[in-house]
């Protein structure tokens, strides 16, 4: 196949390599992935993350594994492994799905490749699609504050909330981006601030229990996140701490936009309390690790809570940007995404 170049991901010579978003910033590693099971290790300690772009590594290295004439069973059960690799983001699912529908062809070799392929070109256009439309809400000299990281190292494109503040930025609309650091895994501090950083953007890197007091000096105009999973009734499953930000959007009247493709959206779950939520490891909390070194301040026995992701209800959004568009909470409640 030809080669592919994503910001994250790359296939050169019918091999998949993922920029190990575990080492960034402090390196670019690139690490090579020929296998399922080296993959899920991957997805499971984030060094691929990001909702669409856990969908796009595991239905391109289907594809990949295909060519070099692993059997359909097995690649059944490959796409089965990947599929339970994490379970908040329906974009795996969703992608994987299709993958499915490939794989039960007749000649499903050709046919695995061409969907991972187009799987992968539609991302792009949807996070254009997005940035587009979502650019849209953002008013001239805006301080827009965003969570996590979605970027171009989550997706294949420009990203989704991020591609829609950088696009506004090119428009001259934005003054400042406030970037929240993420804890505990910190996608914000590392990801979200090298991303801008590369291109230019003006940021600031806050602690997460800044954003309260900024909202209250009347420093943030309006906040754009991401999603996991988006359920029928408009409730959103994104990293820990979104909905933190949204009740405070809400209490200093600020507008709290969700940016995500249509392959993030989950019409079969009616609402959020029906998203599976994913458990992490205590040490994730209990310090801090990475390619910078690990620290441990807790105690040795600490107990421990540590969800990946958290729900934000419907109520709370003042608006969902997809690529067809923006939905408004009326539409929402018309069923607009059911
Ligand atoms: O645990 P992560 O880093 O995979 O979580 C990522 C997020 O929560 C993002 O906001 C979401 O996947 C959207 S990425 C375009």
């Amino acid at each position: 196949m030809q080669t592919l170049q994503t910001t994250s991901l790359r296939v050169v010579d019918n091999r998949l390599w993922i920029l190990d978003q575990q080492a960034l910033p402090a390196r670019s590693d690139w690490l090579a992935v020929d296998s399922v099971d080296e993959l899920v290790a991957c997805i499971q300690a984030l060094k691929v993350r990001g909702a669409p772009l856990i969908g796009l590594s595991a239905s391109l290295l289907l594809a990949l594994l295909a060519q070099r004439e692993t059997q359909r069973e097995e690649l059944e059960k490959g796409l089965e492994t990947l599929r339970a690799s994490r379970p908040t983001a329906v974009n795996l699912m969703n992608n994987l799905d299709r993958m499915r529908l490939a794989l039960a062809a007749d000649n499903y070799r050709d046919a695995l490749m061409r969907e991972a392929l187009a799987l992968v070109d539609e991302d792009r256009q949807l996070c254009d699609r997005i940035a587009s439309a979502g650019s849209e809400l953002v008013t001239p000299g805006s301080r827009l504050l965003t969570h996590c990281n979605t970027g171009g190292l989550a997706t294949a494109g420009v990203g989704t909330a991020l591609g829609v503040i950088t696009h506004a930025w090119r428009q001259g609309k934005v003054q400042q981006v406030w970037v929240d650091e993420t804890r505990p895994l910190l996608q914000g501090g590392r990801l979200t601030a090298w991303e801008l950083g590369e291109l230019g953007v003006p940021y600031r890197l806050i602690c997460d229990s800044m954003a309260a007091s900024l909202m209250a000096k009347g420093e943030v105009d309006a906040v754009w996140v991401g999603a996991d999973r988006i359920a029928a009734n408009g409730d959103v499953a994104n990293k820990i701490g979104t909905y933190g930000l949204a009740v405070l959007a809400r209490w200093h009247k600020i507008p709290f936009y969700v940016a995500a493709p249509r392959t993030t959206l989950d019409p079969d779950c009616p609402d959020g309390a029906a998203i599976p939520v994913e458990q992490r490891a205590a040490a994730e909390v209990t310090g801090v690790a990475g390619s910078f070194g690990s620290v441990r301040w807790a105690p040795e026995q600490a107990a421990v809570y540590n969800p990946a992701f958290d729900v934000t209800p419907a109520a709370l959004i003042s608006g969902w940007v997809l690529d067809s568009g923006v939905i408004t909470p009326q539409d929402v409640a018309n069923g607009a995404l059911r």
